[in-house]
């Protein structure tokens, strides 16, 4: 028997890990191996040891996160812990055995008073807790390991788990007329998309990682320490005009009215801007950007 490289993908049933499962079951070049946070808690020191030394992983990919950007602002220490000092955890056991990280990061690193798409070494700056603790794990993720891949993305969605487009459809069913911020911008990310350029980075660079045929200290290094890229659907939209978009697919009677930011408030603070600049992801790896919108008929076709 022929034995793949492994691919250990973390939080497995977020959104982005439910749209990995549904893509690794046709993916023939690695083995796939997906865990839950009862299977592995990332900010377990001693499990993240235990998965390494058992599959000794050619590629670690973390969805796992804290997510909640308002609880975040008062839940500082768990979401320091699961974002920040777990991923540094994550990059050394990498480091060790060779393996490449990809690791998810996000557009609330910026503080959003560009005017245009942010490049990856454009200045970071969050300005809500939850940006903090992502900025200081790919900080952990790169000092860490040089193998790491930090990929960038905003705004997710999927049928999965909690999001915009589903909140967004419970309201318009609930109610006869909804109120949306529309001087946020951003782009939207079906997660779906996110999960296959991803598949489609690790079969890239299936030649470059640790299979098992190949003793480590052979291994090309494959990343430096600059390996940030960004990644979302392509077009810049405000929140107001997401939710028209789900209301118009949707063919919807729920009014949808366009307010300030500051009619919302919020525990912890947006940035304004977020649009990515994502002329990186596709020149090194080749990837295909889908237009915002047709992602999102895909998405809601199956919702
Ligand atoms: N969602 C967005 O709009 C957005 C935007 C930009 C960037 N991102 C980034 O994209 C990545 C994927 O996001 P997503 O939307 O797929 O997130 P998600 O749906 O919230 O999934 C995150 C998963 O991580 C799990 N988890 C939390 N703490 C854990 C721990 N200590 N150990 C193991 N698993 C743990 C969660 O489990 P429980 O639910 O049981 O806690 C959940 O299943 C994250 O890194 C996120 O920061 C997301």
């Amino acid at each position: 028997m022929i034995n793949k490289p492994v691919i250990i993908v973390s939080g497995k049933n977020g959104q982005l890990g439910r749209e990995l499962q549904n893509l690794a079951a046709s993916n023939q070049n690695f083995q796939f191996i997906f865990f839950d946070k009862d299977e592995l808690n990332i900010a377990d020191e001693a499990a993240l040891k235990n998965i390494f030394q058992k599959y000794s992983p050619s590629f670690f990919i973390n969805c796992a996160a804290y997510t909640a950007v308002d609880k975040a602002e008062n839940e500082k220490d768990m979401a320091y812990k699961i974002n920040a000092e777990a991923v540094g955890n994550i990059a050394k056991q990498c480091n060790q055995f060779k393996t490449s990280l990809i690791h998810i990061s996000t557009d609330y690193v910026f503080d959003g008073k560009a005017t245009q798409p942010y490049k990856e070494d454009n200045k970071t700056n969050p300005v809500n807790y939850y940006g903090y603790t992502k900025l200081k794990g790919e900080e952990l993720a790169l000092e860490n390991n040089p193998r790491t891949i930090i990929i960038r993305t905003s705004w997710v969605y999927s049928k999965y788990g909690n999001n915009f487009v589903k909140t967004m459809l419970r309201l318009m069913h609930e109610r006869k007329e909804i109120n949306v911020v529309n001087d946020q911008l951003g782009s939207p990310t079906y997660a779906k998309d996110l999960a296959e350029a991803i598949v489609e980075i690790t079969n890239g660079q299936r030649s470059m990682v640790n299979n098992k045929d190949v003793p480590h200290s052979s291994q090309p290094t494959a990343h430096g320490f600059n390996n940030i890229y960004h990644f979302s659907n392509d077009g810049i939209i405000s929140w107001y005009d997401f939710a028209v978009a789900i209301k118009e697919i949707k063919q919807l009677d729920c009014i949808v009215n366009p307010i300030p930011t500051t009619s919302y408030p919020t525990p912890a603070k947006r940035p304004a801007y977020s649009g990515l600049d994502k002329t990186k992801i596709i020149n090194t790896f080749n990837i295909e950007l889908k237009n915002w919108k047709e992602s999102l008929i895909n998405c809601l076709a199956q919702l």
